[in-house]
């Protein structure tokens, strides 16, 4: 996601934000841009697309003058990637200049207040609220005025603050988005991450939640969410460059993994309130979700995979018939298309060729479109009718993985949503899910904590030649997906098999000792899936088992079981990926394959 360097100190500050800022290109971003104070005022510099844009605009920063400024590099969320858009935003005087990391969830409440109380708005961004607060409740002291921001705001965040009144200061917090404090020699400075400060120091605070850092040329203090002094110790980094890119793992798939559980808070969160689903970016009248005949569900990959999911979600909970299609295929298939559909395109990149043109022949049919995205701005978002974004952040390692929890969880919530609208799901059941459905991240937190009893099964099957994974209902969605991330990352042959459809010919290749990953979640099913269990055992097959918490009798029919916490049914794609995720992973690395950049595979596939 975006990414923030404050420095001040003794030198030019410019040219240090430029070069913090360049140590974060790995987070992703669209706009970059500084603020600077010059002894006199604050100056300001953005530039849409690469820091070079930047870099070049200000030449290296040389014409920016001053030893104090912020600099921040802009992932879009809120607002498409433009200059008016790009970090730093500031007050109306421009007294006050603010970079952002994160997602203000209450901004549009928050922007409502402050434009009836006169405030104009130049950019779409939630950031933009910050500054304006910061205004409103400053009256001389900044402290004060940072806290009170603070007691307002909800969501994520870690900010970069000067206020042109006390330019010996930069003011900086955080709540759940990444936020460092170097001590300098010849100055201090704050980051995103480490790399961004790793040439000037290696002495680092990690602040923690709610906790503010108050910096000057030659001393840092910091303070609780209440104003008050605290102490803090810092930690020397021993990581080099590369290491601290990734946050000190290995592989940025490890890295993303284990973010899934702020990127499904993030995706989640904005769009629950109290009790009720508003996802305001649908733009659907109530009559018009009880107006829709059939849903559509188009993309490609592992984005597929979540459309076999809520497949059954829809069509469960909402009664809503739906088609499931690969994009590659839509497109050709002269798909037959009726008024009163919804078609749904879930990419990741926005990009993706083959979705792309679906969604295009959808358009053409005169069919309402809806894009799940990741990245904003990008040509799904653009060209849907409309656009729901995952607020998973940038996703660099070529498997997806918090991307597609992202995705799973933007679909719950349509699901449900569609399903109370239809008067199929009561208040009481939708609140039931809700609770439900907010515990995830704690549980998904949990499973990836698991790690290492994982990674000793997994370094068992770095020699496998077959894996196949089977599953009933949802849990053949979730096969589908576990025997992709097994194959894309470690070369390893796999299949996904409908658990019944196993003994139509498939079962025939299994042999003593092979790997299958039974997946049986779905408690109306599980006896079924414990047939083919025993069917696939008595052939000789190794199973592994992922089920839910108390299936203990399982353990008869299957040689390794992995259990998740017990969840709505509708929800157990969201944990039962996580084991799954590991495993692959681990036999990844212990093939010694090259896990973030798999062979012959592309991040983003732009092509058909
Ligand atoms: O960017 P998209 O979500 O449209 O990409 C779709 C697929 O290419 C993608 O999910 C791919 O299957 C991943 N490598 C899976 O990990």
């Amino acid at each position: 996601m975006c990414g923030i360097v404050g420095y001040i100190g003794k030198e030019q500050a410019a040219p240090i934000l430029l070069d913090g800022l360049s140590k974060l290109e790995y987070r992703g971003y669209d706009s970059a841009g500084m603020a600077v104070y010059d002894g006199e005022k604050i100056n300001c510099a953005k530039a849409t697309g690469r820091l070079k844009v930047l870099y070049d605009l200000t030449h290296g920063g040389e014409t920016m003058p001053g030893c104090s400024g912020i600099g921040h590099t802009r992932w879009a969320t809120h607002g498409a990637p433009s200059d008016v858009n790009a970090h730093p935003h500031f007050n109306a005087d421009k007294t006050i200049a603010v970079v952002h990391n994160g997602i203000i969830e209450n901004y549009v409440k928050l922007k409502k207040k402050l434009t009836d109380k006169g405030y104009e708005f130049r950019s779409e961004t939630d950031t933009e609220v910050v500054a304006h607060l910061l205004d409103y409740y400053y009256k001389g002291d900044p402290l004060e005025a940072v806290t009170k921001v603070m007691h307002r705001v909800e969501g994520s965040y870690a900010l970069g603050i000067i206020f042109l009144e006390h330019p010996d200061v930069i003011y900086s917090v955080r709540k759940d988005s990444p936020l460092i404090v170097g001590r300098g020699k010849t100055g201090n400075l704050i980051a995103s991450d480490v790399p961004a400060v790793l040439k000037y120091t290696r002495d680092v605070y990690f602040i923690e939640n709610e906790e503010i850092a108050r910096l000057s040329a030659e001393d840092i203090a910091f303070f609780n969410v209440d104003g008050e002094p605290i102490e803090k110790e810092s930690k020397t980094i021993e990581w080099d460059i590369n290491a601290a890119e990734k946050g000190g793992y290995e592989h940025f798939m490890l890295k993303e993994m284990n973010e899934q559980p702020k990127t499904v808070r993030d995706t989640m969160n904005p769009r629950i309130k109290d009790d009720q689903i508003v996802i305001e970016e649908l733009g659907m009248t109530d009559d018009e979700i009880r107006a829709i005949k059939k849903i559509h569900i188009v993309a490609c990959g592992s984005a597929y995979h979540t459309g076999v999911t809520s497949k059954y979600i829809f069509e469960g909970l909402a009664r809503i018939p739906v088609e499931v299609d690969v994009a590659s295929e839509f497109r050709y298939r002269n798909p037959i298309l009726e008024e009163g559909a919804l078609v749904l395109i879930i990419s990741q990149s926005g990009e993706t060729a083959d979705s792309l043109a679906a969604l295009r022949e959808a358009k053409k049919q005169g069919i309402q479109t809806l894009g799940i995205v990741n990245v904003v701005g990008s040509s799904i978002a653009r060209e849907a009718d409309k656009v729901m974004y995952t607020w998973a952040g940038p996703e660099i390692a070529v498997a997806t993985t918090k991307a597609y929890s992202a995705q799973l969880i933007a679909q719950y919530l349509l699901a449900i949503k569609f399903a109370n609208v239809r008067g199929k799901l009561s208040d009481t059941e939708m609140a039931a899910m809700l609770k439900d459905m907010k515990k995830l991240p704690d549980q998904i937190e949990m499973l990836l904590n698991n790690k290492e009893r994982i990674q000793k099964f997994a370094n068992r099957y770095i020699a496998a030649k077959d894996v196949f994974f089977i599953g009933r209902g949802i849990d053949y969605a979730i096969s589908l997906e576990g025997s992709l991330k097994l194959k894309e990352i470690s070369y390893i042959h796999s299949e996904a098999y409908a658990a019944g459809e196993l003994k139509h010919g498939t079962i025939s290749l299994i042999e003593d000792g092979t790997l299958v990953a039974a997946v049986a979640t779905q408690d109306d099913l599980f006896k079924k899936t414990l047939s083919n269990i025993v069917e696939v055992r008595t052939r000789g097959a190794f199973v592994m088992a992922v089920t839910n918490e108390g299936n203990t009798e399982i353990e008869k029919n299957a040689d390794y079981v992995i259990y998740i916490p017990q969840t709505n049914k509708y929800f157990t794609n969201s944990l039962a990926i996580i084991p799954l995720q590991l495993f692959s992973y681990y036999v990844s690395v212990g093939k010694g394959c090259d896990v973030d950049k798999p062979r012959n595979l592309a991040k983003s596939v732009t092509v058909e």
